[in-house]
């Protein structure tokens, strides 16, 4: 029997729990003998007094006992997954995952929707006619089994508790916590029987964690608790100052994934993609070398070997699969689509991810809440990169609205976003660290 006062207490005191308390203490949140303000209480008290490397991992472990892990044992090939803490105009997954496929390797991806300015990844998939994310484990595996890959929402028997933590969290301002979210992130991959994982920690003004020590310290946690599971964890640190790629915004960045998946890549979303598909190869096949797995990388998507996966794992998932050949017919489209031009001549220095997330939100792009429904259609395109050279008149970005209240809004917030200058930024890696 435990009194779950007394574990709040010696949390607020600044001690250390041990694996038991823990435990009970989940397991009592689950089971609904410990009520949603004891919980609260106690995630204050780890947001302010932190956790030992220990109790984070028993944090971790107790939130995957309350489900089930998914048995992959049926699929032949080495199963991996990427997760990426979240940024704007992130669509890696939608690329990496057939990618990642086309070259040996499983992806039984579970993704979140988008909160607040940062997209997901179900969010853009449902951009797509039939598309369904709401897969039962078996169908889940049998579609990874047929294809190679398959990109679901949560089910309910994988960590549990951390769904009800997390609604709890977003509400009583305890989501930045490392260990809270090495727990929260760490149990949901783990529950996935992963041979290997791959993360992609975000660092900047798009991002949850705004500097880099607090993006090393999370990486370096979640790293650690995968390696104490026995599953090789590596984790990428990137830049996310500015938004990936060109669109922002659901449907706009499907089409924008698709041609990618064509060979239309570049930039910091391709370079971003390339290194976090690449490091799923060298973690299962470790006797291939980085170089060779980014050879490997690029083999797959000059040949199209890439987008027949993409198609082929929407048919299985019952989108359409002609959104390959015909985004534009058969993705939602804004009724309006305006040219915003820059009205002078430079270099773009600058592009604010977090004025370009807050202004897709405002279209009725993301959610405040999570009940919230999203408009697919709205966003940016077109938008001009940093690096670029652009004369006055040229377009900024291209705005898609379904509401001229919402569009002039999103423009005002993307006034001062982005900056010319005169002369030619430094060229940086988004990539910022391995581990
Ligand atoms: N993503 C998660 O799944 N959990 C967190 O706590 C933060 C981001």
């Amino acid at each position: 029997m435990i009194i779950p006062q007394w574990i709040i207490e010696k949390k607020r005191d600044g001690l250390e729990l041990s694996r038991d308390e823990i435990n009970a203490f989940i397991d009592g949140y689950h089971r609904e003998t410990i009520p949603d303000y004891q919980m609260a209480a106690l995630a204050m008290a780890i947001y302010l007094k932190g956790m030992s490397f220990e109790e984070t991992a028993f944090l971790t472990e107790a939130m995957m006992a309350t489900g089930q892990k998914l048995d992959t044992s049926s699929l032949t090939l080495p199963v991996c997954d990427k997760h990426s803490t979240g940024g704007i105009g992130d669509k890696v997954s939608l690329i990496l995952g057939p990618l990642a496929a086309a070259c040996g390797v499983a992806v039984p991806m579970i993704s979140g929707r988008g909160l607040g300015i940062t997209g997901g990844t179900l969010d853009k998939l449902e951009s797509i006619p039939g598309y369904r994310t709401d897969l039962s484990e078996e169908e889940l595996v049998e579609v990874v089994r047929k294809t190679g890959c398959c990109i679901v929402g949560q089910t309910s028997r994988l960590a549990p508790a951390d769904k009800k933590l997390y609604g709890l969290r977003d509400v009583t301002g305890t989501v930045p916590s490392i260990p809270l979210i090495t727990a929260s992130i760490m149990c949901k991959k783990m529950s996935e029987g992963l041979q290997a994982l791959v993360l992609d920690v975000k660092v900047g003004r798009g991002a949850f964690m705004k500097d880099l020590d607090q993006a090393r310290e999370l990486a370096r946690n979640m790293v650690r608790v995968g390696r104490q599971m026995n599953t090789p964890v590596a984790a990428l640190i990137s830049r996310m100052d500015a938004p990936l790629g060109r669109c922002i915004g659901n449907a706009l960045e499907v089409k924008e994934s698709i041609d990618f998946l064509k060979g239309g890549v570049e930039g910091a979303l391709w370079e971003v993609t390339r290194e976090c598909t690449a490091t799923m190869i060298t973690l299962t096949h470790p006797d291939t070398s980085i170089e060779q797995a980014r050879t490997q990388v690029d083999e797959a998507l000059h040949s199209g070997r890439g987008l027949e996966v993409f198609r082929e794992m929407v048919r299985a998932q019952q989108g359409d699969p002609d959104v390959c050949d015909h985004p534009d017919r058969l993705l939602p489209q804004a009724s309006d689509i305006e040219e915003i031009p820059a009205t002078s001549d430079g270099w773009v220095v600058d592009v604010d991810a977090d004025a370009v997330g807050r202004a897709v939100l405002v279209l009725g792009g993301g959610r405040t809440r999570s009940e919230e429904n999203i408009d697919h259609a709205v966003g940016i395109s077109h938008l001009v990169q940093i690096g670029e050279h652009i004369h006055s008149g040229h377009p900024l970005y291209h705005l898609h609205s379904n509401h001229s209240d919402r569009a002039e809004k999103a423009k005002e917030l993307l006034d001062n976003a982005i900056t010319l200058g005169d002369s030619a930024p430094k060229s940086e890696s988004v990539i910022i660290e391995r581990l």
